[in-house]
C-alpha cells in the first residue's frame, strides 16, 4: 500500500468509496461521517469530480490517495477555508475516508501523515470536523495533535436523531 497524489483516472474509484457511506449511514445509525440526504446520480458525480479536479489544478486543493495493487482504497483532500482567497486561506479543511474493508489497517494513519506533511507547503492550520461520536476518528487526529477548540451542538441531524460535530485543529505552521 502506498500513499500518492490523485489522478484524474482516480475518480471513478473514490466515488465508490464515497458511495460506501450512503448504505453505512442507513445501516450504521453511528457512521461517522456525514451524507446527502439523496445519494448523488451519474450527473451529479461528474459534477463533483468536475469541481474537484478544477480546484486540485488552481491549487486551492491538495488530494492524496491510498493504492494497493492498483486499487484505490482510501482517499483525503484539504481543501482551502475560503475561495477566492481571503483572510482565512491560511487554512485547510480536511476530509479522510477508507473503504470499509480496509479500516484499522493503518490506512488512515498513512494518509493522515502524508496529507500533514505535503500540507506545509500550503497552509498554516488544519482543521477538521468530526462527528462528537466518533472516538475512533478522534483518536486518530488526536495522535497527529489535533486539538478540540469546540463544539457545533446538534448539527448533524440524522433521521429524528441529532449528532454534535467536534471542532478540531493542528496548526502546520
Ligand atoms: C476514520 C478513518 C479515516 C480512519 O482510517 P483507518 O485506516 O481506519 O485508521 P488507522 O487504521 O490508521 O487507525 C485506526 C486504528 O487502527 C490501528 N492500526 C493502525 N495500523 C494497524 C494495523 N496495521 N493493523 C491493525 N490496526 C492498526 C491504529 O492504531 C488505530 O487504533 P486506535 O483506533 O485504537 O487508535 C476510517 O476509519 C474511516 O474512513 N471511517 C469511516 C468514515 C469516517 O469516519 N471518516 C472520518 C470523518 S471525520
Amino acid at each position: 500500500m502506498h500513499i500518492r497524489k490523485v489522478k484524474q483516472s482516480d475518480f471513478d474509484q473514490i466515488l465508490e468509496i464515497s458511495d460506501q457511506g450512503y448504505e453505512e449511514a442507513r445501516l450504521n445509525p453511528d457512521f461517522g461521517d456525514y451524507v446527502k440526504l439523496k445519494k448523488p446520480d451519474k450527473r451529479r458525480k461528474a459534477e463533483w469530480t468536475a469541481y474537484m479536479l478544477k480546484h486540485i489544478g488552481a491549487r486551492d486543493m491538495l488530494f492524496y490517495v491510498a493504492e494497493d495493487k492498483g486499487v484505490i482504497i482510501g482517499y483525503c483532500f484539504v481543501m482551502k477555508k475560503d475561495i477566492p482567497d481571503s483572510e482565512m486561506s491560511h487554512v485547510g479543511v480536511l476530509a479522510i475516508r477508507v473503504a470499509k474493508d480496509w479500516r484499522g489497517r493503518g490506512v488512515g494513519t498513512k494518509l493522515l501523515g502524508y496529507a500533514i506533511k505535503d500540507s506545509r507547503k500550503k497552509f498554516e492550520i488544519i482543521e477538521i470536523f468530526p462527528f462528537a461520536t466518533n472516538e475512533r476518528s478522534k483518536r486518530l487526529y488526536r495522535r497527529f495533535g489535533f486539538k478540540t477548540w469546540g463544539l457545533a451542538p446538534g448539527y448533524i441531524k440524522r433521521g429524528e436523531r441529532y449528532i454534535d460535530l467536534e471542532y478540531m485543529y493542528l496548526r502546520i505552521k
